[in-house]
């Protein structure tokens, strides 16, 4: 198998290339003086079976448009099965119509990336219902494992983890599972893009060191809005996780300055805090 990694997933899909001793594809990707994308597949592709790792985060539009254009030249150029590996499945908000009219992007893009390949993953999909949109086969990596291995070496005393709302509670079931403790969640009330109101709610968390958990932190309203309501129960110490680090504007500062002790992320997207891979997950998925 050979992996080919786009512009926003260089290090992962070297990373699994190296992890499955397959080859590293060899792209050369440019940009024309006004903008537009110029790519070209470099390796020799014929007959072999091919990944594409490729993260659907800013600048959204042009990774997409990226993977797009890798998909579709692969298949030009007679692979075997190809493998669409998106990490950070983008758009994935926008996964229903919430009024007349609207794009469904999470269904158009799944529509677009299986013109050209056999088989799709991706890790923590933002609602699992966007998995129905292919019709290839497809897997939703959890990495919730991954942060409860990163949590259990941290050595916390007494963990607690909360998800910030219910859609976030199998995350924090999943590290409460590796580090053998209790998780809870709060409810949220989506006022405004980058605007919440998480309702007040009681957890036994004195002096624990409580994990939030989120899968996406963006604004960094929804984890804040979280530390808020644990800080006043007197938590020993409040460490923050999630899957995909969009980290828009000042948020990591802002989360520091407001009474985080440590925010940590998966590579779905590189950031400042993207400290654990989930490179093993991808490999498993792509030889299992
Ligand atoms: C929303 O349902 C997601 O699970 C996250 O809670 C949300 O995207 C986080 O966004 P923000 O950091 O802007 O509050």
């Amino acid at each position: 198998m050979i992996i080919f990694g786009g512009s926003s997933c260089q290090t992962l899909s070297k990373e699994i290339a190296d992890g499955l001793g397959a080859e590293f594809g060899q792209v050369t990707i440019k940009k024309f003086p006004d903008g537009e994308r110029f790519l070209r597949v470099d390796s020799e592709v014929k007959g072999k079976d091919v990944a594409v790792v490729q993260s659907i985060c800013k600048p959204h539009d042009e990774n997409l448009v990226e993977l797009l254009f890798l998909l579709d030249t692969l298949r030009d150029m007679d692979t075997g099965k190809i493998t669409t590996v998106v990490p950070y499945y983008g758009y994935g908000r926008q996964d229903k119509r919430f009024n007349k009219g609207e794009v469904i992007s999470s269904k158009t893009i799944a529509k677009h990336i299986q013109m050209n390949s056999d088989e799709f993953c991706t890790v923590n999909v933002h609602e699992k219902h966007i998995m129905d949109f292919f019709d290839i086969p497809s897997k939703d990596l959890d990495a919730s494992p991954l942060l409860g291995e990163y949590f259990a070496i941290c050595e916390l005393e007494s963990p607690f983890v909360i998800a910030p709302d219910k859609g976030a509670l199998p995350l924090a079931q999943g590290i409460s599972k590796v580090l053998k403790c209790d998780s809870d969640y709060l409810e949220k009330t989506r006022i405004k893009p980058g605007k919440v109101e998480t309702h007040p709610k009681s957890f036994d968390v004195e002096g624990k060191d409580v994990i939030v958990v989120d899968d996406i932190i963006d604004s960094g309203g929804t984890i804040l809005e979280a530390i808020k309501i644990i800080q006043k129960q007197n938590a020993g110490s409040i460490h923050v996780g999630c899957v995909h680090p969009i980290l828009t504007g000042n948020v990591i500062t802002w989360l520091f300055g407001n009474g985080a002790t440590d925010v940590v992320a998966t590579n779905t997207i590189n950031s400042q805090i993207s400290f654990i891979t989930v490179s093993s997950l991808i490999i498993d998925a792509l030889t299992l």
